[in-house]
């Protein structure tokens, strides 16, 4: 597990005073940690939208914090006139990415806090918010353990395994979720090789999962995203575990660009392909991956970003897409807090995570 400086587990909090959001800037890795401590919603929304903070996790965990520190903020004479500029708020925050739905997930359990509150004053309602953000980081820890426990033995058997984006510990505040199983083992001593793939265009496999892998010990293996096909040919690894941003009723999942392609390489190479991801990532009001909001994100992320000198000739069109969506037929076990999760996913996601009458909840 990495060690960050002095706050060793927690990627992304509110400081102990509940004034500020802390978190790694995940733009400036893997060659600088820089931390931010963030007080504004602006910020925060800055934060979110260029990818300082990124990973469905750990972007809910951050605008919880967010609309917390705005809540605080906030002068109102009445709940009425709080409520609403509350709204205003959270609104702003939801605006900043639109396919992770742990981002929606987060600001709702801020708002139904707020309205289940609102009988006492501003001042308690406020603290009051600051505890559910602190709460959803809490259990975001605990979802990620859980979900490594549960991943573990299906990766028992397995040397090495291939893993696509970043859903480590940086996702989201420890462990992460895909990596949650490789900490585990490595905790227990087992070693278990992880080929990371670089993930074009903006690098999370090659700057995040790579470096924090490395941090935490666990031997690693980079490749170009075109290289998979020939790590599975070649027999190097016998499973693929990636995260997800939203899973649909149907148990489609959208994570990283390239996720879809590397689902239908396991298919293809006959390895089993599983997602790793909390409860707050399952959106059972989404019916398939149809209904998911793929954000689209600016051109020179192809084109010029990682490049010293522009590599695309002026003008050429890009499509750059950040996320795609895996077919659920291609994924083999959805690996949640709750334990695995096999098809069919219709019906076992909905088992297992529907809430019984009222709202969504999952508390651990
Ligand atoms: O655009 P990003 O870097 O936020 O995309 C992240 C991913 O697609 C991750 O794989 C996903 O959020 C799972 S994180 C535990």
């Amino acid at each position: 597990m990495v060690k960050l400086d002095n706050n060793p587990w927690r990627t992304v909090s509110l400081n102990a005073e509940g004034t500020r959001l802390r978190l790694v800037d995940q733009t400036k890795l893997p060659n600088e940690l820089v931390w931010l401590e963030l007080s504004e919603l602006e910020e925060v929304w800055q934060a979110i939208k260029t990818l300082a903070v990124r990973g469905a996790p750990a972007i809910g965990v951050a605008a919880a914090g967010g609309l917390a520190l705005a809540a605080r903020r906030i002068i109102a004479p009445d709940f009425p006139e709080f409520y609403q500029k509350f709204c205003r708020c959270k609104a702003y925050l939801a605006s900043a990415r639109p396919t992770a739905v742990n981002l929606g997930w987060a600001l709702e359990r801020l708002k139904r806090k707020a309205l289940e509150n609102k009988q006492r004053s501003l001042v308690e309602i406020k603290a009051a918010l600051i505890d559910e953000a602190n709460a959803i980081r809490d259990e975001d820890i605990r979802c990620c353990r859980a979900i490594g426990e549960a991943g573990l033995p299906l990766l028992a058997n397995c040397r090495a395994v291939l893993t696509h984006c970043n859903a480590g510990q940086l996702a989201a505040v420890q462990y992460g979720t895909a990596l949650a199983p490789v900490y585990l083992a490595r905790e227990q001593g087992l070693n278990l090789h992880v080929y990371v793939d670089e993930t074009r265009p903006l690098l999370q496999g090659a700057r995040l999962t790579a470096w924090e892998l490395a941090q935490a010990g666990v031997e690693a293996t980079l490749i170009c995203d075109n290289m998979a096909a020939a790590v599975m040919a070649q027999d190097k690894v016998d499973a693929v575990i990636v995260g997800a941003d939203r899973i649909a009723a149907n148990g489609d999942v959208a994570n990283k660009i390239g996720t879809s392609g590397v689902a239908i390489l396991a298919r293809h190479f006959r390895k089993p392909f599983y997602v790793a991801a909390p409860g707050s990532t399952i959106d059972l009001d989404c019916r398939s991956g149809k209904n998911i909001i793929i954000e689209e994100r600016e051109p020179e992320e192809v084109c010029e970003l990682w490049y010293s000198r522009r590599m695309a000739p002026a003008g050429i069109g890009v499509y750059n897409p950040a996320f795609d969506v895996t077919p659920a037929e291609l994924v083999s076990g959805i690996i949640t807090e709750r334990g695995v999760i096999y098809p069919p996913y219709s019906e076992n996601l909905a088992a297992l995570f529907k809430p019984v009458g009222g709202p969504k909840k999952f508390f651990m």
